[in-house]
């Protein structure tokens, strides 16, 4: 059955004017966004959202780069829309990634690396409403 899954694209696309490659990425491997916004995080946001690393050496880094410029903030649906959009990404680290991936075709490095998705579909669930209203997300 489709469902949903949580995806930013990351400052250093949105700098390279790269948000709609990455959308069309998004959309030709079945995926549809059922909701979009072009944020600037604020300090206290990126660190809420990315609370589960704060113990990890480059948090602060992370939060920094996450607040360097805008991101774009995305609800995306297919079926199995988590998996999916994580097979579309690729590896965190683009070095590592499969050919014809974001971040193999478009990413800068481990920290830059254009687009965050959703681990699991609870924590999908959680990244959802950190920045969606329901009545936000139109299927
Ligand atoms: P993301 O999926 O947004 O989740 C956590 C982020 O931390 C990850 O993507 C990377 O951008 C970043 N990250 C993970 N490992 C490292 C690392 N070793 N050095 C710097 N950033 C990292």
């Amino acid at each position: 059955a489709a469902n949903r899954t949580f995806s930013i694209i990351k400052p250093d696309a949105t700098r390279r004017n790269l948000t709609g490659a990455v959308t069309k990425m998004l959309e030709e491997a079945g995926l549809r966004v059922v909701a979009s916004k072009r944020i600037q995080m604020t300090r206290e946001q990126a660190e809420g959202f990315y609370a589960v690393h704060k113990e990890r050496p480059f948090f602060g880094e992370l939060v920094s780069f996450m607040i360097s410029g805008p991101v774009v903030v995305q609800v995306l649906e297919g079926e199995n829309a988590m998996q999916r959009n994580r097979d579309i990404m690729g590896a965190t680290n683009p070095a590592n990634a499969e050919p014809g991936t974001i971040r193999k075709e478009l990413a800068e490095s481990i920290e830059a690396n254009t687009v965050h998705g959703s681990d699991s579909d609870e924590n999908a669930e959680i990244e959802i409403a950190y920045f969606f209203k329901p009545e936000e997300i139109v299927g």
